[in-house]
């Protein structure tokens, strides 16, 4: 996997193991708020006019999927979105991973694949076989590195420093990927922010994931109990429960057990810092009530525009100079 070392052109993005320093981060964040800007004052853009992008999406999305696909479109690149790859594609005749890929570059014509596959090492897997550089929209149950930037750009955009912050992750931390990413950019952040790992036990943060973050020296801390670090915490990012990873493994009776496990709603508000924000990938299914979208502190909305951002920066970044 190649290291960004200050230059995201033509490069792959795959984990956020390629960051080694943080202005790398800046300089994403620097377009970012340029693709902010134009976006808001509704100026057409024509930076990828020249650019094919063709999205590959093997498990459901929302969000990554459509900002991907209209952060594209704003940059005015031909875009060619196609989700469902998991029932339509010939993945369903057996035709392996690479082969699809080596296709998808040839039928489209493409100057960039974006990826999201069920598998841990799929998007390593597509960039070994592609040309053009692959982007990792989420891969298997522990990398989703665009939603680490745009999630890093958002607790930015409200605390203005990444310094001295504690930062508790709730929820599926063993299945959820959001998490992993995001705690191993915020690495790049030691000393200054604390992670604390929240989770019923049979869903806490893989070993491997605490080892790696131990090396960095981050500050961590691991409880069952959300009480213990509420009142602390300067960013609470939750996650659901993650359905169809139970459903994999046959464990529908734990899912069925520990779902509604917890549920942030107002009065658990209450107990938090006036100025703590509430974080959340998305989809919800009941782990943040609907009352809470009105609190100030509500930042899930705000968190998601920020992906449009981030991905134009991203897509910019690799196919132009960057
Ligand atoms: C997340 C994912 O796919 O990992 N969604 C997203 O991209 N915003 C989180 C989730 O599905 O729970």
């Amino acid at each position: 996997m190649t290291k960004f070392n200050h230059s995201f052109a033509k490069k792959d993005f795959i984990s956020v193991n390629q960051f080694s320093y943080k202005d790398e981060l800046d300089k994403i964040f620097t377009v970012a708020d340029k693709m902010k800007k134009s976006i808001l004052k509704k100026q057409i853009r024509n930076d990828l006019k020249k650019f094919c992008i063709t999205q590959l999406f093997y498990q459901p999305s929302t969000r990554t999927f459509t900002s991907f696909l209209a952060a594209s479109c704003h940059l005015g690149a031909l875009t060619i979105p196609i989700h469902g790859m998991q029932a339509y594609s010939s993945a369903v005749k057996g035709e392996s991973l690479p082969d699809t890929i080596r296709t998808v570059e040839q039928t489209t014509a493409c100057d960039l694949i974006i990826l999201r596959h069920p598998d841990d090492n799929s998007s390593q897997v597509a960039a070994d076989y592609a040309r053009v550089p692959v982007i990792n929209a989420g891969s298997g149950t522990r990398e989703h590195p665009t939603q680490a930037v745009l999630d890093l750009y958002t607790i930015k955009q409200y605390f203005k420093k990444l310094k001295n912050l504690n930062i508790v992750m709730l929820g599926d931390l063993k299945y959820g990927r959001t998490v992993k990413s995001l705690a191993k950019l915020l690495a790049l952040y030691q000393p200054s922010v604390k992670i604390s790992f929240v989770s019923p036990k049979q869903l806490v943060m893989p070993r491997e994931e605490i080892e790696y973050l131990q090396s960095k020296k981050i500050k961590i801390n691991e409880t069952n109990e959300l009480n213990q670090v509420l009142s602390q915490a300067d960013v609470l990012y939750v996650t659901r429960i993650q359905k169809e990873w139970f459903e994999k493994e046959g464990k529908m009776n734990l899912y069925n057990s520990l779902r509604g496990a917890y549920n942030i709603n107002l009065k658990t508000l209450s107990q938090a810092k006036k100025k703590m924000i509430v974080m959340h990938p998305l989809p919800r299914v009941g782990e943040i009530a609907y009352e809470v979208d009105n609190d100030s502190r509500a930042a899930y909305f705000n968190q998601m525009r920020n992906g449009l951002y981030i991905r134009m920066a991203l897509l910019r970044l690799i196919l132009r100079k960057g």
